[in-house]
């Protein structure tokens, strides 16, 4: 595997972003004088997020250098991927309450990275990747705890920049810019062998996420669902289903807000 380090690339972004001279409030009088300069100047700190995001990347290494036994203490990993994840975001003042690039509560991630390492995972799809937090830590955490041939498809409408990388420095990594209601997806299910694992976070609403879970159901073992309890209509489609399958639910009850992820597993 090769070892990841900073690259060329990455210093490129770093100095073209930072050379962009632009502040919130520079930003808004163009908005107001001109909805094209303003959407212009928006591109920056779209790239401001690609940068950090290409930074955070790198915090993979906080796992590729852990030990597999603290991989599997539930405090551990919760502690680790606490470094890894993003509560809240705001395009508007990107680096405030900036956190990592991970939309998932570090709590529920980690009961669900355990359980998922008992299973036997060879072949992984996740759909709606975003930067990729939730795809790499889990191909990374998989690749630790479970060291073996792997093969992971990583499925997302738009471009991220960070996933682009990823699946260059990694074997086996195959990132494919798709909407999964698109027949190119269906034929892609279709042609491909069965997955052991399906992460479906993409399209949240009801009729998005039923037929991302329709499209995968016979060629998956394992299936697991983000925001069950945050979205309504996905915790509509998660209590519909649920009880056809031996289900996990990874939910932290510390918090308020809960996001929830489910796993199905097949009887
Ligand atoms: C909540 S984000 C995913 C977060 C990511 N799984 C994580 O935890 O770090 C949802 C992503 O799904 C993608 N998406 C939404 N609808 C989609 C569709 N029909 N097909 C593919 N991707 C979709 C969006 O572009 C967005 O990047």
């Amino acid at each position: 595997m090769k070892k990841i380090s900073h690259g060329k690339i990455t210093y490129r972004i770093k100095n073209f972003v930072e050379n962009i001279p632009v502040s919130n409030f520079m930003l808004s009088v163009c908005h107001c004088l001109s909805p094209f300069m303003g959407r212009l100047l928006r591109y920056k700190y779209i790239y401001n997020y690609e940068y950090l995001r290409i930074l955070d990347f790198y915090k993979i290494n906080l796992i590729h250098n852990s030990k597999v036994e603290d991989l599997l203490d539930l405090s551990y990993l919760q502690s680790l991927l606490d470094q890894l994840i993003t509560y809240q975001f705001n395009v508007t003042e990107p680096y405030k309450n900036y956190k990592g690039f991970m939309v998932q509560y570090p709590l529920e991630f980690a009961q669900y990275l355990l359980t998922i390492s008992k299973f036997n995972i060879q072949r992984y799809l996740e759909i709606g990747t975003f930067w990729g937090g939730s795809f790499i830590t889990t191909f990374e955490y998989l690749t630790k705890t479970n060291p073996c041939s792997r093969y992971a498809f990583a499925i997302d409408r738009s471009y991220y920049l960070s996933m682009q990388l990823y699946s260059k420095i990694r074997k086996n990594v195959y990132y494919m810019i798709m909407d999964s209601k698109s027949p190119q997806f269906q034929s892609f299910i279709e042609n491909m062998p069965p997955f052991d694992l399906v992460f479906i976070d993409g399209d949240h609403s009801y009729s998005g996420c039923k037929n991302d879970f329709d499209s995968v159901k016979d060629h998956a073992k394992l299936i697991a669902f983000h925001d069950i309890l945050a979205v309504k209509d996905i915790k509509r489609l998660w209590d519909e289903i649920k009880h056809d399958y031996k289900y996990y639910e990874f939910i932290d009850n510390n918090r308020k807000r809960k996001y929830g992820i489910g796993l199905l597993e097949k009887i």
